[in-house]
């Protein structure tokens, strides 16, 4: 047994240190020229966003085959499924961002980026408009810049199109301007500030008073998986951490989780979203469902219940801190995109057929949430649906080769070779296959609940103590790089040992 331990523990640091020097170490990029070296032009892949759909792409393509650009006012990957993690400090924002040139740098091709966004895109000129808006410092009058955006535009062969989509707000009154959102890590930040001003402020009121009541109230709506693991979170810190710093707390603090439909989690098999109902009963998390919020202002949500008799009843919450959680919407730029398209006709996403390509335009692809397709808008898809996409591409670049040599070739026994060569590449280009794995949610108290699958015709639906070590296994395994993997554990290590941080302004 010892020699058995000693050889794994040897070998697994040593695959480790392997691992970290080629994430530190990477080989030189061949650089971006116009001609490739068989003399057929090296085409230009422009590829707009920084998330799921966009970033796995990169990390497949044969970046030696394209001069590649990517577009992005956000110069970091974001790992969205332990975002809900940041709000209490369980994980640190920086532990799952991954900063894009990081990602570029470790292809073997030379990549571009620009930090900007999108503003338009013309796919008849094949131009892109581009804007870049620095953000206004204020850390220090030196720093100040002029917040005057830079305008550019840029050419491209092949657009790749992954914008992601925005927090839908269904136009409920209030929302923008008083809500948080947990899309973005910039937005878990401001959820922890207003969490923790709202309990610094309560506890100068006196005990039982309704404004420290409402300042102790977290509430959630949308009782997505968004919603859901947020609420298990707060929850938790209140529970393990918060009740440390200030004893007694945790007996004041309420938080509520408003749903529209009938249950929370929809997606799940209906025994995982029994028990999660049951986890939040029994951890106190406050479960409204067939409750719909109708508007919110400064201090309350009003929202309208549905009751088994078929009657509704007006409630008014009041709250301390505001998350909406109530799915995606398009982005203004995709919808304006689409607009131009007569054959784009929906308005839940863009069109794509089954290799990703835009209906109604040449040469530009779509992946994730900014798609409407029968797949639902997560990780898993857009990322499936990138990794599919380089694939795709790495084939057309050997095909453009194979046709370009067959166009210079003057023999005709070699023209007959290449083109059986280009029959059998064109016979490898294959739709894209969506395989889902499973769905894994956190649901507080160290409990997560998994719907997996297995090869397509088997799910196993799991729930409790076992399945978050499960999940909290496989998230660490589809972090991008090894120092994410790395900070990711290292944050669990330390809230395990010294508990959540629960300063402010971090
Ligand atoms: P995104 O990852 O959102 O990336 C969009 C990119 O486009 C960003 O880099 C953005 O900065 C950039 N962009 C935006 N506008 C422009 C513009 N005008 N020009 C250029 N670039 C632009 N899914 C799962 O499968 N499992 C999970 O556990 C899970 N957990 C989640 C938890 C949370 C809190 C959230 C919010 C989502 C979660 N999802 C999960 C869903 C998943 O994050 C999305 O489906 C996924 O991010 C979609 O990938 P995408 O590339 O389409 O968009
Ligand atoms: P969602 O669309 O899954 O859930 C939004 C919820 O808000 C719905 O249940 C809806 O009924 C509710 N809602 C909408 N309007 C409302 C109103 N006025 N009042 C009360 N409730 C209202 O959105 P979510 O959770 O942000 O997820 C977005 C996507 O990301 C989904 O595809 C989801 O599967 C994926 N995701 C996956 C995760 C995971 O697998 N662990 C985690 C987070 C997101």
């Amino acid at each position: 047994t010892f020699r058995i331990t000693m050889f794994s523990t040897i070998a697994g640091w040593s695959a480790l240190t392997y691992l970290v020097w080629k994430e530190t170490n990477p080989a030189d990029q061949l650089p971006q020229t116009e001609l490739k070296p068989t003399g057929n032009k090296r085409k230009k892949v422009v590829i707009v966003g920084s998330g799921w759909g966009a970033m796995s792409f990169l990390q497949k393509l044969d970046t030696t085959q394209y001069n590649v650009v990517i577009v992005s006012p956000r110069n970091y990957f974001l790992f969205t499924p332990l975002l809900p993690s940041v709000p209490t400090g369980t994980i640190d924002q920086k532990s799952i961002c991954d900063p894009v040139r990081l990602i570029a740098r470790q292809t073997p091709g030379e990549v571009q980026y620009m930090e900007a966004a999108v503003t338009d895109i013309d796919p008849h000129a094949k131009k892109v408009y581009i804007e870049h808006k620095s953000d206004r410092l204020t850390i220090g009058d030196a720093f100040i810049n002029d917040n005057e955006p830079i305008r550019a535009e840029l050419d491209y062969d092949y657009l790749i199109y992954s914008v992601g989509a925005k927090v839908n707000t269904f136009g409920i009154q209030g929302i923008p301007e008083f809500a948080s959102y947990l899309k973005e890590a910039q937005d878990a930040v401001a959820v922890r500030q207003k969490l923790f001003n709202s309990v610094e402020a309560a506890r100068l009121l006196p005990e039982g008073s309704d404004e420290r009541k409402r300042l102790m109230t977290f509430v959630v709506c949308g009782g997505g998986p968004t919603g859901v693991e947020l609420a298990a979170e707060v929850k938790d810190y209140i529970v393990q951490d918060l009740s440390k710093f200030i004893p007694n707390l945790e007996n004041e603090m309420n938080v509520t989780l408003i749903e529209a439909l009938p249950n929370v989690l929809n997606m799940f098999h209906h025994k995982l979203i029994e028990y999660t109902q049951q986890v939040f009963n029994s951890q106190g998390v406050h479960l409204r469902t067939n409750t719909m919020v109708k508007k919110v202002d400064a201090r309350n949500v009003y929202c309208t219940e549905k009751k088994a008799d078929g009657s509704t009843e007006d409630h008014v919450i009041p709250y301390g801190t505001l998350v909406w959680a109530g799915g995606n919407a398009q982005r203004k730029v995709t919808t304006e995109f689409a607009a131009k398209i007569p054959e784009q006709t929906s308005r839940r996403g863009l069109l794509v057929d089954e290799y990703q390509k835009l209906y109604g335009v040449e040469d530009v692809y779509a992946l994730g949430d900014c798609t409407f397709t029968k797949n639902p808008p997560t990780a898993q898809v857009a990322s499936q649906q990138g990794h599919f996409l380089a694939d795709h591409f790495n084939k057309l670049s050997k095909l453009d080769d194979l046709k370009f040599l067959a166009n210079q070739e003057k023999q005709p026994e070699q023209v007959e070779k290449l083109h059986k060569k280009i029959q059998r590449t064109e016979s490898t280009l294959l739709p894209f296959h969506y395989e889902h794995q499973g769905s894994l949610a956190y649901i507080g108290s160290e409990r997560a609940v998994a719907d997996l699958s297995f090869f397509q015709w088997s799910t196993v639906s799991v729930g409790g103590n076992l399945t978050f070590l499960f999940w909290r296994s496989a998230y660490v395994s589809m972090l991008m790089g090894v120092r994410n993997k790395v900070l990711v554990t290292t944050d669990w290590i330390k809230v395990a040992i010294f508990g959540r941080d629960c300063s402010k302004d971090n």
